[in-house]
């Protein structure tokens, strides 16, 4: 069979596939209990690695009992309303006890305001832009609900412009960050995630209020490198098959590297992406790396 490609929407000047803003209303309106927990990420930033993390942390590192359904069954998609024969995320929470693991790339101002009411625990995942760009460039050529990316010069103006689906990557991370102390937010880095696993997910335990033992974070550490979850039929979204999800255009668990950037941008892409992001992030100092 084949799919169309979603259009995009405005959703109070953020485009959005169709099929989430013709149902913005639900989604705006939708209430999590509070001890939900929400993780927030542009697409494409380490939303699956981070998930998977939480659930593991939940179930003391029980790596069968995080086998017992895919990631966005386990997990689900706040705002998607997928394509059949994907359920939509609303669907899912439906069908879920609390505490849930909410998944959303919405950006700040689009979060249902009633997390923040309920003072709901939300960890925010932050990726390089250019790493980011190159792994949505990719997603985007494989998953056919998204818009066509078009060649890549082209996608790296559509990313500059904010024109890709759930908008700029730069009001993104800029609008977490600066809500982030008022609203505590975690903001995790997936270059600190790759640099010190360990590290990262022991953040994520106490932030969680856990205490798991060291054995047990060795555990989850393993289990959640790239090489297993790209193995794990639980995490590899093997669950969306063709036509959505095509991944013998590219595996969704692609590469997982960071610099992996450097093998896509001409010299002189890099230079004008530079000069741009200098302007589009002036006064905000959020300490990505690898970014040059
Ligand atoms: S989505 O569709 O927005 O939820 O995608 P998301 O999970 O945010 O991002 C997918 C990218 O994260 C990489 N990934 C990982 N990297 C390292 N370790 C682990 N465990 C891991 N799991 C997922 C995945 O490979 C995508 O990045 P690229 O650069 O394309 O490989």
């Amino acid at each position: 069979g084949s799919i169309s490609r979603f259009p995009l929407i405005p959703v109070r000047g953020v485009p959005l596939m169709c099929s989430i803003a013709n149902n913005w209303d639900t989604i705006w309106a939708f209430c999590p209990d509070p001890s939900d927990l929400l993780i927030a990420a542009y697409p494409k930033a380490g939303t699956t690695w981070t998930q998977e993390i939480v659930d593991l942390l939940l179930h003391n590192g029980d790596a069968e009992a995080c086998k017992r359904a895919p990631t966005p069954v386990r997990s689900p998609f706040l705002e998607m309303f997928s394509p059949p024969p994907t359920s939509s995320g609303l669907d899912y929470l439906k069908n879920t006890d609390p505490p849930r693991i909410i998944k959303t790339h919405l950006p700040f101002q689009l979060v249902p305001t009633r997390f923040w009411e309920n003072r709901c625990k939300v960890i925010y995942v932050s990726r390089n832009a250019k790493d980011n760009l190159v792994s949505y460039f990719h997603f985007d050529c494989m998953n056919k609900a998204q818009p066509e990316p078009g060649p890549w010069e082209g996608y790296i103006s559509k990313f500059m412009h904010g024109e890709l689906s759930w908008g700029s990557w730069y009001d993104h991370v800029k609008g977490y960050w600066a809500e982030r102390e008022k609203r505590n937010i975690l903001y995790l880095f997936y270059e600190d995630m790759k640099e010190n696993p360990r590290r990262e997910v022991e953040r994520i335990m106490r932030y969680l209020d856990l205490s798991v033992s060291d054995e047990v974070i060795s555990r989850i550490v393993e289990l959640t490198s790239f090489k297993n979850m790209k193995e794990n039929p639980m995490t590899n979204y093997s669950c969306v098959p063709p036509p959505v999800f095509d991944q013998s255009i590219s595996p969704f668990m692609r590469k997982g590297e960071v610099g992996d950037w450097r093998n896509h941008f001409t010299p002189e892409q890099s230079k004008m992406f530079d000069e741009d992001y200098e302007k589009q992030m002036k006064g905000v100092n959020i300490p990505f790396r690898d970014l040059i």
